[in-house]
């Protein structure tokens, strides 16, 4: 088989505060994706290798010579795209400003959060990797701070997710939970309502600094980053749900995590998990989701107690089964 060279390369550039720089391309219509944001880059010249196209082209576009660029993927762009063929995409860190850039060609470069790209007309593959790009970092405060800074938050938790908890999980005043990568605590406030002791605890102090805002008695907050092991001073075994609402894609151990979430929950407790399912997501958030196969795999030696659908989450309250190899 022989694997075709890239045609093009582009470049994802970050700055320190996570954001990436955007190029808007001309709206001529004999060129590839007019009027669209895209990556700074551009097609092969002669011989060259992927490395020298986009050394050149960031040189020849915006007067940009970077110090790290470093091979990121390669992505596919198909012939409805207006060319089509492999572009090999970099990444490289750059802190300035994107309008002293001499720009020759493309109407103007912008820096954008991520969070902005659904919001922008994009060339696709471009709003892909930088989605992809992005989502990697989605364990550490830092990528999470800015983003409850400028005041985002997630699906809300309605009456009606509730009552389909509470249909399943029969809840008793006094039980403990723990809301793990709680956000700004809406869920744990819920869970409280409810009658449980609750605790939300999250890797961001900025989410719970939202959380702290409301005054009234409450779940107890946490700063605490998950991946490191269980949250301090709950016991093993002493948990009755754990919640796990919109986290797991993020963590880059998920199987660590079930298991710290089996390790916490009472034999007879329920671990409660929403998440994206990637083959109902629109193609651009697909990192945010899990695939119907992974979902299988992380809950494989689980017992589903229920099992329901909320728009393109997947929503499951689980009970931990025998851990192989143990009786
Ligand atoms: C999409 S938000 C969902 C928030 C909340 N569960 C909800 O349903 O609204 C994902 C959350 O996971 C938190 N998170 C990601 N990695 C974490 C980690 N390693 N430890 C604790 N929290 C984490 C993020 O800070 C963020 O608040």
């Amino acid at each position: 088989m022989t694997v075709e060279e890239p045609h093009g390369a582009v470049a994802l550039i970050v700055n320190s505060q996570g954001e990436y720089l955007l190029h808007l391309r001309d709206n001529f219509p004999h060129i590839a994706f007019p009027g669209m944001w895209s990556l700074l880059g551009g097609c092969r010249d002669g011989d060259e290798t992927p490395e020298q196209t986009i050394v050149r082209e960031l040189d020849e576009e915006a007067g940009l010579r970077l110090a790290d660029l470093k091979h990121y993927t390669t992505v596919t762009s198909t012939p409805s795209d207006g060319e089509s063929g492999p572009v090999a995409i970099f990444v490289g860190h750059w802190d300035g400003d994107a309008d002293a850039l001499p720009l020759s060609e493309g109407v103007m470069l912008r820096w954008f959060a991520p969070t902005m790209v659904p919001r922008l007309v994009m060339v696709p593959w471009a709003a892909q990797a930088i989605t992809q790009h992005s989502t990697a970092l989605a364990h550490t405060a830092a990528y999470w701070d800015p983003i409850y800074e400028e005041g985002k938050d997630w699906r809300p938790v309605t009456d009606a997710e509730m009552a389909a908890f509470a249909s399943h999980a029969e809840p008793r005043p006094g039980q403990c939970a723990v809301d793990l990568g709680c956000g700004t605590g809406r869920l744990a406030r819920r869970l409280h309502t409810m009658g449980y002791r609750v605790t939300g605890v999250e890797i961001s102090a900025a989410a719970l600094a939202k959380a702290r805002e409301d005054p009234s008695p409450g779940p107890t907050w946490l700063v605490h980053d998950i991946q490191t092991g269980p949250p301090p001073g709950i016991a093993p075994g002493s948990v009755d749900v754990i919640t796990l609402r919109l986290v797991i894609a993020f963590i880059p151990d998920r199987p660590a995590l079930m298991e710290q979430a089996r390790a916490l929950l009472r034999p007879e407790g329920l671990l409660y998990l929403v998440t994206p399912v990637v083959e109902r997501v629109p193609a651009d958030r697909r990192p945010i989701g899990l695939t119907g196969e992974e979902i299988k795999d992380l809950c494989r030696t689980w017992d589903t107690v229920g099992r329901w659908e909320m728009d393109w989450n997947d929503c499951l309250l689980l009970r931990p089964g025998r851990r192989q190899g143990r009786p």
